[in-house]
């Protein structure tokens, strides 16, 4: 058993209470590998950016959670190194068992998500009651869902979303005892988040998804004022990385994601925790790619990790400057 706050790392209560009070949302990026996490915390310490590290369970086993562990305690010494120590949290992504968050509890993590949303109301609680008393028995923070999203929840694959219902959400907070709630309000996993024909077109012809169910926040908002609120699939698929993998020999179908003005007004509310993956997929994919078609002969990892790094990493800039707000915050 080791404790997270051993490793250097902080959970996820102070975060939260600063984000809701400057009216920004603190950054939850998946990685699974040495070149992701560099490029987070290079981003996050350079625009003094708080950071959520996330691993998703099948993130753990390709890279190995002994590994995992040490690289997130790698992350907060990397962070000192290059100048700043900015908080760390590290961030189980739907974990969908009491005993992989117990697990992921006793190697080190500081936070859990225990995803219940595919269980039926009362089993969704039972579970959640129980991480969460596990947890809070170590300072481990708990994030609970209620709501299904649309597309792939790691394991859990949902044909459709169901979108959270605020009347059950004062109720799951107060048997539960979460430290935060992800709601379904429109957005789901994976680079293809709307079909064309859900979508508008604009004066260009450009397709327009649409919005999300801000009502649906509100009233959340309106029945526990002041509770930490995530949202997941919350990518926007940039298309200039769409068009470059598909540029370079990839194909990409209807790659749609959430706008980015939609994500800024959902920072400034009750969402403080926004979770992005996709995003950093296609940005590593197009460099990549676009490296390779230039370059045939080139065949070093690190001349095409190398710049998928860095394009990473100016993603993630931009996305705690321009997006969530969270620049300056550390
Ligand atoms: O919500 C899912 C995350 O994007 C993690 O995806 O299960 O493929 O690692 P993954
Ligand atoms: P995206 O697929 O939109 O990046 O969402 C990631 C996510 O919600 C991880 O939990
Ligand atoms: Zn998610």
């Amino acid at each position: 058993m080791v404790s997270y706050k051993e490793l250097g790392l902080v959970n996820s209560r102070e975060l939260f209470k600063g984000a809701i009070a400057g009216k920004y949302a603190i950054p939850a990026f998946n990685f699974n590998n040495m070149e992701q996490m560099q490029a987070i915390v290079q981003a996050c310490v350079e625009e003094s950016s708080p950071v959520i590290l996330q691993v998703s369970s099948g993130a753990r086993k390709y890279a190995n959670q002994t590994l995992l562990r040490y690289m997130a305690q790698g992350a907060v010494e990397y962070a000192k190194e290059l100048g700043k120590n900015i908080p760390i949290v590290l961030h189980l992504d739907h974990g969908d068992t009491f005993e992989l968050c117990k697990s992921c509890i006793d190697f080190g993590f500081s936070s859990v998500m225990i995803d219940g949303s595919h269980h039926s109301y009362e089993d969704n609680v039972a579970l959640t009651r129980k991480v969460v008393e596990y947890a809070h028995a170590h300072d481990v923070t708990v994030e609970g869902e209620l709501g299904v999203l649309a597309g792939i929840e790691d394991d859990v694959v949902a044909e459709h979303h169901t979108y959270t219902q605020p009347e059950e959400v004062e109720d799951f907070v107060s048997k539960t005892g979460v430290d935060s709630l992800a709601i379904s309000i429109g957005t789901s996993h994976g680079a293809n988040k709307f079909k064309p024909d859900q979508c508008t077109r604009n004066a260009e012809g450009i397709l327009v998804p649409p919005p999300l169910r801000f009502d649906i926040l509100e009233e959340v908002e309106k029945r526990i004022p002041g509770f930490p609120i995530v949202l997941h699939g919350a990518s926007s698929v940039p298309q200039k990385y769409v068009a470059t993998i598909n540029q370079y020999g990839g194909a990409l179908k209807d790659a749609i994601g959430i706008p980015e003005e939609q994500l800024r007004k959902a920072a400034q509310s009750a969402v403080c925790k926004i979770n992005i993956d996709s995003d950093g997929r296609l940005a590593m994919t197009a460099a990549i790619r676009e490296f390779f078609a230039l370059n045939p002969d080139k065949f070093d990892p690190r001349q095409y990790l190398g710049p998928a790094r860095e394009e990473l990493k100016k993603l993630y800039k931009h996305k705690v400057v321009n997006v969530l707000g969270s620049a300056g915050k550390a």
